[in-house]
């Protein structure tokens, strides 16, 4: 007898179509059905293993395992990744270039972005209440492109935020998009790269010198392992790595306005300033609404586990929704309810909207922390600087295309400051 155990199957030439179909859920979906946390299936015309929960999460993680180079699908290195960055490295240089991402998320670092933030919250608030509605989510995509450029080091002219808001936000609203959609995604992504690329070239001849603590800086300045700069083209790469992804908080920040509105007792609760419930209700946000379906890896080298055989290469998915919606981890998973986390106890493999396992030896997000002190800024601006309404309008939003933004970007009229 052989204690190989053949992993639940699905199916059929190519399930391409029903990832794209059934978006957030098609991972959870199979997890049920078959009742197992791993299952084989076929994508992208490839064998594909997928798996979520707890422990696959743990195994995903493990840099012995599984590796990134060549993992992510082509159209989302050309929109949201960008060539040769850190998402693609293994090993020592990903572990090295990470370093360099996480020399910039200091406590000082995060002190001066909240700083800014704020300020950028307070100049907007200002704006908004000069007109009769607003667009929150297209609004605060230029708050944050502010944001980010300033505390990044990057210029920005008065003339060029609209046009940069709208390039760094279609690097990440078009990976998954067909046709138009997907190629506005790339048209944009070259672009921003030629243009940050030139303000490298700039930091290097020094025709411009950002402060040393800010990304385009210590980037332009960074040496690899053999002691070369980066090329200027994976410097962009990677200052972009930090520009983009602050301007997509503005998807959180939507999804927490939103649950102010679905649940006012939520609103009530943080009107008291209360830190430490702050941050829970954020948690909270990041795991009950949908932003990242999933990561991609390959198979390192073969290994078994829990009987099931891995074999080298084959691409594998890991659900990051379905783990943050799992009914084994969260109880009533999808119930809103920010108190499930005064009794988290932390673990790195069971809440993952932003990856998961160790900053510096794994792939895990670097701008989690960013994210979170962001989002709460927000949250004081949103529940206790100014008083809004919300009019009729579509605030559903899908759980099958990606990344899943509220109908209407959620409309607000008559925004006034708080007296
Ligand atoms: C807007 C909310 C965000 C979400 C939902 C998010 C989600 C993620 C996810 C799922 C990964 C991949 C994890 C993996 O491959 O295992 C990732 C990686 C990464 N994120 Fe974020 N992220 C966000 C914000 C940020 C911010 C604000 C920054 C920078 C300031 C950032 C920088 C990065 C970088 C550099 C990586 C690559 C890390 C590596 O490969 O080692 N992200 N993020």
């Amino acid at each position: 007898m052989s204690d190989i155990n053949q992993m639940p199957r699905e199916d059929g030439i190519d399930h391409s179509l029903s990832l794209m179909r059934e978006g957030y859920m098609y991972i959870l979906n199979r997890r049920l059905s078959f009742s197992s946390d791993i299952f084989e299936t076929r994508l992208l015309g490839k064998k594909a293993i997928c798996m979520g929960g707890k422990a696959a999460t743990e195994v995903f993680y493990d840099t012995e395992k599984f590796k990134r180079k060549d993992a992510a699908p082509n159209r989302v290195v050309q929109t949201l990744f960008g060539k040769k960055g850190v998402q693609a490295l293994d090993g020592q240089d990903h572990k090295h270039r990470k370093e360099m991402f996480m020399s910039i998320m200091s406590p000082k670092g995060i002190q001066s972005l909240t700083d800014i933030t704020k300020e950028q919250w307070k100049t907007a608030l200002n704006k908004w209440e000069q007109v009769d509605e607003i667009i929150l989510y297209e609004e605060v995509k230029e708050v944050l492109c502010r944001t980010a450029c300033q505390w990044a080091g990057v210029p920005l002219e008065e003339n060029d935020v609209k046009e940069m808001t709208t390039d760094l936000a279609a690097m990440f609203e078009s990976p998954a998009a067909v046709g138009p959609n997907h190629w506005i995604g790339r048209n944009a992504r070259r672009k921003v790269e030629n243009w940050i690329g030139d303000l490298v070239e700039k930091v290097r001849n020094g025709e411009i010198n950002p402060p040393e603590s800010t990304a385009l800086n210590r980037f332009a300045w960074h040496r690899d392992l053999e002691g070369n700069l980066l090329d200027t083209n994976t410097a962009a790469v990677e200052v972009i790595n930090i520009l983009r992804p602050i301007v997509a908080i503005a998807i959180f920040i939507n999804f927490s306005a939103l649950a102010l509105h679905h649940f006012p007792e939520e609103r009530e609760k943080l009107e008291s300033h209360d830190e430490k419930y702050a941050q829970m209700f954020v948690q909270e946000v990041r795991r009950f609404y949908p932003f990242f379906p999933l990561v991609t890896a390959l198979v390192k080298k073969d290994f078994t586990w829990n009987g099931y055989k891995f074999e080298e290469g084959t691409l594998t998915l890991l659900d990051l929704y379905g783990t943050n919606h799992d009914p084994e981890i969260w109880e009533n998973p999808d119930l809103f309810s920010p108190d499930r986390f005064s009794k988290w106890e932390g673990s790195p493999f069971d809440f993952i909207p932003q990856g998961g396992g160790d900053y510096f030896m794994g792939h895990r997000c670097a701008g989690e922390w960013v994210t979170i002190q962001i989002m709460k800024v927000s949250l004081e601006y949103l529940v206790n600087q100014m008083e809004y309404e919300v009019p009729n309008q579509d605030l559903s939003y899908s759980i099958v295309s990606m990344p899943s933004i509220p109908h209407s970007k959620v409309v607000l009229k008559n925004v006034k400051q708080k007296l």
